[in-house]
């Protein structure tokens, strides 16, 4: 494990990646996305019209080289070679990737991919997911378990997307987050939830940089007395 790990949890378009961004960069570390492997094995998948089952799709991100690529700035998601960042956030990932991470092989080569890019690190890492907390870095100096209401959460998500936030978009989203969050939280292999020792943040009431202040001086806090 690095030296400086931060973990945020939370369900879809809780501010995860948006407030670990901006974690890492004030704390000169780098930001993880775990969930961009999920999404980089489902795109291969639909690529290939693999069947989505477990040990296939393991040695498919296997064949595929899958992995986030350490620049030397930031973690660049990679598929045989080729950068998939943009492609990843499509519309027909993100309606299959809920599958694929429910599947236990493919949880299991993540989890490896994901120390292996956090160890590539030379100071730490603030990653965020589902699990990093429970399962891939229960250590870690600060695990941190992001909430806000779902009504809110729908209107961030339309927003990011450009799109007006009115009645339809903000129903339409609203329920497809609900239906992701509902497959991540029942799965049996590594479902989401908070680690009993996770410091949970409601931000539904916070504007985005409060959220990353409050972060911030819980990790600078956990990060000095793991060091003292
Ligand atoms: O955060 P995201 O929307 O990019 O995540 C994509 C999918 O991957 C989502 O269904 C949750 C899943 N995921 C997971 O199960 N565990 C993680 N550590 C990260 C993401």
């Amino acid at each position: 494990m690095p030296s400086s790990v931060i973990t945020i949890d939370g369900p879809a378009a809780s501010g995860k990646s948006t407030t670990a961004k901006a974690v890492a960069v004030r704390l000169g570390l780098a930001h993880l996305d775990s969930g961009s492997l999920y999404r980089c094995i489902t795109l291969a998948a639909l690529e290939q019209r693999s069947p989505i089952e477990g040990a296939t799709l393991a040695r498919l991100a296997e064949e595929k080289k899958i992995e986030l690529h350490w620049t030397g700035e930031h973690y660049k998601p990679m598929l045989a070679g080729r950068d998939v960042s943009e492609e990843i956030r499509g519309a027909a990932v993100t309606r299959s990737v809920s599958d694929v991470a429910a599947l236990p092989e493919v949880r299991e080569w993540v989890n490896a991919a994901v120390r292996a890019s956090a160890a590539q690190h030379p100071k730490g890492v603030v990653v965020d997911g589902r699990d990093i907390g429970t399962v891939v870095f229960p250590g870690a100096a600060l695990k941190v378990f992001l909430v806000a209401d779902s009504r809110e959460r729908a209107r961030r998500r339309v927003l990011q997307e450009g799109l007006a936030t009115d009645e339809e978009n903000l129903s339409r989203t609203s329920v497809e987050l609900d239906s992701r969050d509902r497959a991540d939280s029942s799965r049996i292999h590594s479902p989401l939830m908070p680690h009993p020792d996770a410091v949970q943040i409601d931000t539904t009431n916070l504007t985005f940089d409060e959220q990353v202040d409050r972060v911030v001086d819980l990790a600078r806090e956990s990060l000095q007395k793991k060091g003292s």
